[in-house]
């Protein structure tokens, strides 16, 4: 997928962009941010979610690709969010990374989750202490759970916590390492409770991204 990506960079647009593939939609705006690593299998992980080639992969508690057809470790299933979709930095102003993604019907067209799932973004940061920064997100999740804004929830780990406990069950930990809900952990030190897999992702939070809040 980090393939499909690089190809499509190449079609930016000043804010944000789309690549065409599996919509027609070229669009840019404004957008706030939050966070979430809730281990839910991605929305965009099902299939014929959208016209893609594939969805985006999940994982078993072991971390390894499942069967397309598996349900969602959030509810009972076996797959969950593969620890491959936290982000990383090329260098102090560029990352990469995966996104739960809302945008509002106004700029679609109407058109919901199928317009944007495995589309990439790239996002310039207008907000301190990120003013300056780019970062390119691929659309693997979506965020419909707040629908007043374009909204990118950026996938972190130890990011932010919702009251269930699949990540507590793909890695056998207690949840309570994953922090607080709607907080995520509270400290880069805190980033080396999480499962090994994970703390890089954690990391970036307190060192690329500046522990910001809500950034635009
Ligand atoms: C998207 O729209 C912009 C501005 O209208 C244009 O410059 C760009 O070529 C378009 N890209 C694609 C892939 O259509
Ligand atoms: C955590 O997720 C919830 C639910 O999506 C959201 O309301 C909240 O703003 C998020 N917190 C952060 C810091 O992004
Ligand atoms: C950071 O990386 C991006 C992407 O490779 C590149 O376009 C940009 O020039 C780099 N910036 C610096 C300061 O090296």
């Amino acid at each position: 997928m980090t393939a499909l990506c690089l190809r499509d960079i190449f079609a930016l647009l000043i804010l944000f962009a789309l690549h065409a593939r599996s919509a027609s939609l070229n669009i840019s705006g404004e957008a706030v941010t939050t966070r979430f690593w809730d281990c839910c299998k991605p929305s965009c992980g099902w299939k014929e979610k959208a016209p893609f080639d594939r969805p985006v992969l999940s994982c078993s508690i072991d971390d390894k690709p499942t069967d397309i057809e598996a349900g969602t470790g959030c509810n009972g299933g076996s797959a969950y969010l593969c620890s491959n979709q936290q982000p990383w930095a090329i260098n102090d102003t560029f990352s990469y990374g995966f996104a739960g993604v809302f945008i509002m019907p106004g700029l679609t067209g109407g058109k919901i989750e199928d317009a944007w799932c495995c589309a990439c973004y790239r996002m310039d940061f207008t907000s301190d202490p990120l003013r300056g920064k780019t970062m390119i997100v691929q659309a693997s999740n979506t965020a419909y759970d707040i629908n007043t804004a374009n909204r990118f929830s950026l996938a972190v780990p130890g990011g932010n916590t919702t009251s269930h406990d699949a990540c507590a069950r793909q890695y056998g930990v207690d949840q309570t390492v994953f922090g607080t809900d709607n907080t995520g952990v509270s400290s880069k030190d805190d980033c080396k409770k999480l499962p090994e897999a994970l703390q890089k992702g954690c990391q970036w939070r307190f060192d690329w991204y500046e522990d910001a809040g809500f950034p635009t």
